[in-house]
């Protein structure tokens, strides 16, 4: 029998190790679960017309992508069918996996509710996730946001179109609020670690304040924090 091939540090109570830096962490059972068992995933491509939109986004954060399709019940609003695929790690594929399931379960939320789905509901679903790999849960959601959009667009209601256009918050480096999110995406959790990553607000004083509430705003909406 071959000897094992010695590791940096493998820490064996973990699932994942980096074996450059010798980081490692734990996945929950059911994230394993959705990960070996995607709910709602979509290899091939879809027959023309079985659904009503599709959306496609990449995570700045790592280059991955994320499409969704949607098919929605035009009299009740509901989200009768939602499909998905991924090129992105495990934690996106079972974070999309859980979205796919708590949008389309009984019955189907309906459209409005679909988009209120917090990223900290999926992940209380899912038993937690590694901080650092809240930017893969998002992509469900920016894609089912831009897929509902082009549902709108195609279905005759631009009036409940989503704006999606950053605000530049800092003008002398055109600095807008996404780029403050993906910072934040990205592990920065306060002021100070949003400007050492942006260098934000350093010629534009005045924007300092309205960065500050996003960042908190940011930090919230991803990782519950104040
Ligand atoms: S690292 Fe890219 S989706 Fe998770």
């Amino acid at each position: 029998m071959s000897k094992p091939q010695s590791r940096k540090k493998i820490n064996s109570q973990s699932d994942v190790t980096n074996q450059a830096t010798g980081q490692s962490w734990v996945y929950s059972d059911i994230v394993k679960d959705h990960f070996f068992h995607p709910r709602n995933l979509l290899l091939g491509d879809p027959r023309p017309g079985d659904y009503d939109a599709v959306g496609e986004v990449g995570s700045p954060a790592c280059g991955d992508v994320m499409k969704m399709w949607v098919k929605v019940d035009k009299k009740t609003d509901r989200i009768k069918d939602l499909k998905w695929r991924t090129f992105g790690c495990g934690s996106a594929i079972a974070a999309t996996s859980m979205f796919s399931l708590m949008v389309t379960e009984n019955g189907g939320l309906n459209i409005d509710q679909a988009l209120k789905i917090k990223p900290q509901q999926i992940m209380a679903r899912l038993g937690g996730l590694p901080a650092r790999k809240i930017h893969c849960s998002v992509l469900a959601d920016k894609a089912f946001r831009q897929a509902i959009n082009n549902y709108f667009r195609l279905s005759g209601q631009p009036q409940r179109i989503m704006p999606d256009g950053g605000k530049i918050i800092d003008r002398r480096l055109n600095i807008t609020d996404h780029d403050i999110e993906e910072a934040v995406l990205e592990g920065a959790r306060n002021l100070a670690d949003v400007q050492k990553k942006l260098k934000v607000g350093v010629g534009d004083q005045e924007a300092l304040p309205e960065i500050e509430q996003l960042v908190r705003f940011y930090v919230e909406k991803y990782y519950g924090e104040k």
